[in-house]
């Protein structure tokens, strides 16, 4: 990845002339994960996997009023009416946003004096969300918003590793020493040091450089204790991607998106309807 702070997916979208997707913010555009049949009554609470097949193979199933045999028939649960002896069955599933965090706001739940990254959504669409994982007030860009704790408790779980890549103008003067000493892992004055992490300098500029810093843990401004544990100071931040997910360029600093299929699928969420590849 070159450094700058547009993450892959701009670069990307530059090369092949997309524009992004933030397009479809508050639009209700997005086209909700489809799902199987079975895996939608299961869900729902209609029995096990293989009695709701049976279920729907004795044919009193509905979707949309239309009678259907095959358990594997996708359905969308944002659209389609499902029925199984003629009542309504509804699923309720797991909302996902990307968010571009902007400086300035926290990222909580509720706080009784400052802006939070859940202020910036309508009312209607906050209830029960929560960001996965805190940036700092000043730190920008990706943000997971969700209700879905096991998937969060997943991207933050200490063991699972999870890759955070943040673009950081530094005030410093770091050479192939300091790409060693994070490779080789801080000590950033906790109890253990650091692991191993990767750094990439970029652009050198009068009072310092742009470089970007992947990291595979989480800890209370790590970012910035890495930098000053290499004398450097952390001068600008923005999280460009985390897991699978990329920071959507095509979002402004304060704007937000549902996940998309795709993203769902890579994060390995019961919402995607795939079992994809999992974070975890
Ligand atoms: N590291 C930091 O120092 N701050 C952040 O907000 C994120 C990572």
């Amino acid at each position: 990845m070159a450094v700058t702070e547009h993450g892959p997916a701009a670069q990307k979208s530059a090369a092949d002339g997309t524009k992004g997707r933030a397009a479809a913010q508050n639009q209700g555009e997005k086209k909700m994960a489809e799902i199987r049949l079975d895996k939608y009554l299961a869900g729902a609470g209609e029995g096990t996997r293989s009695q709701v097949k049976e279920k729907i193979r004795k044919g009193s199933v509905t979707v949309n009023g239309q009678p259907v045999c095959r358990p594997e028939q996708k359905v969308d649960p944002a659209k389609d009416v499902v029925e199984a002896g003629g009542v309504r069955v509804t699923l309720q599933t797991n909302r996902y946003y990307m968010l571009y965090k902007p400086s300035g706001c926290v990222s909580a739940t509720e706080d009784g004096t400052q802006q939070t990254v859940l202020d910036l959504l309508p009312a209607g669409i906050r209830r029960g969300l929560f960001p996965v994982g805190r940036l700092d007030k000043d730190t920008e860009g990706l943000l997971l918003l969700t209700d879905d704790g096991p998937l969060a408790h997943r991207l933050l779980s200490p063991r699972k590793h999870v890759e955070k890549t943040y673009f950081a103008r530094v005030e410093g003067n770091w050479g192939q020493e300091d790409v060693d000493a994070f490779a080789a892992g801080l000590d950033i004055g906790d109890e253990k040091p650091a692991l191993p992490a990767r750094l990439q300098i970029g652009r050198r500029r009068e009072n310092g450089m742009e470089v970007l810093i992947t990291v595979s843990e989480g800890r209370y401004h790590q970012v910035k204790r890495m930098a000053a544990a290499r004398n450097g100071r952390v001068v600008y931040l923005k999280r460009l991607s985390m897991g699978p997910l990329t920071l959507d360029e095509g979002l402004a600093p304060g704007q937000y998106r549902e996940l998309t299929e795709e993203e769902l699928r890579l994060l390995g969420t019961e919402a995607s309807g795939s079992p994809g590849r999992s974070v975890c």
